[in-house]
């Protein structure tokens, strides 16, 4: 059995003394989304360190706990706080708390995120549904000893954003008449932003969109057999696209102004 597994399983048994809450969604919160929970019925929180060898964010901004309780009686795990590969952590370590949420019970995997828009189509503020990723600007976190109690060596990944899934967000966003795009989300490292020349790469290799999370969490979740779906907030076009250089700050405001919309758009999607 490998070391990483090792600590999965040390994860889950400190989870497993403390809560026994068993989820059917589990929620990854992006910027901006960070105060999601506030609107949800809760019934057990978990902070990060409390679990016994679970990576910790160094991200100003991004809380980090487990909230365990209800979208509208659907049972849901929803992380406030995620590790991204930036901080310096090893791939696994970041996807890690994916790993931990499949075990807790959860059978369908909600990601979010805050993201630059790469397509020319796109505005700040936007929401992009996302149909396909590109992850291999980051190490696979699948590399090493197959965890092969989660998994297959070689999983497939022709559908990993389930298409029963987003057709339920998009019906949803237009019975909100909230305008919603559809793309492909590149992962690219950061922590700097894109020169404008990476930038263009990503268009050229067919991206809409481009951020620091996610498909490695995608990619883990896939192994697992876990449906998947995720939605990207376009807080700002990306570098070289317009005449504003590009700080965190800005990008924290438009994600939270669209916020509100973004988590009704997040509420209205989950189903039993
Ligand atoms: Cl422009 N790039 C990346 N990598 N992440 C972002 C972003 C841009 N805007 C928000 N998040």
């Amino acid at each position: 059995m490998s070391e990483e597994y090792l600590k999965l399983q040390k994860c889950y048994e400190s989870f497993k003394k403390k809560i026994d809450f068993i989820p059917k969604i589990a929620l990854i919160l992006g910027s901006g989304l960070g105060d999601y929970a506030e609107t949800i019925k809760v019934e057990e929180t978990l902070d990060y360190h409390e679990i016994e060898g679970f990576p910790i964010s160094t991200v100003p901004g991004h809380k980090g706990r487990f909230i365990f309780g209800y979208i509208k009686e659907v049972p849901v795990v929803i992380m406030q706080g995620r590790v991204h590969y930036y901080e310096g952590y090893p791939i696994s370590d970041v996807v890690l708390p994916v790993r931990l949420m499949k075990l807790m019970g959860a059978q369908v995997l909600f990601l979010t995120n805050a993201a630059g828009g790469v397509n020319y189509d796109y505005n700040a503020g936007d929401f992009m549904l996302i149909s396909d990723h590109i992850s291999n600007f980051v190490p696979s976190p699948l590399i090493g000893q197959n965890m092969d109690e989660l998994g297959t060596r070689f999983p497939d990944m022709s559908h990993v954003y389930d298409s029963d899934l987003r057709e339920i967000i998009k019906n949803t966003a237009k019975e909100l008449t909230i305008s919603l795009q559809e793309g492909v989300y590149v992962q690219l490292t950061g922590p700097a932003y894109e020169s404008p020349a990476e930038v263009r790469m990503c268009r050229i290799l067919g991206g809409d969109a481009v951020g620091m999370s996610t498909a490695c969490e995608a990619v883990a979740a896939n192994h697992m057999g876990m449906r998947i779906c995720g939605i990207s907030c376009i807080s700002n076009l990306a570098c070289g696209m317009s005449d504003a250089p590009l700080n965190h700050k800005e990008v924290q405001e438009v994600a939270d102004r669209v916020a509100p919309l973004f988590k009704k758009l997040v509420t209205a999607s989950i189903i039993n």
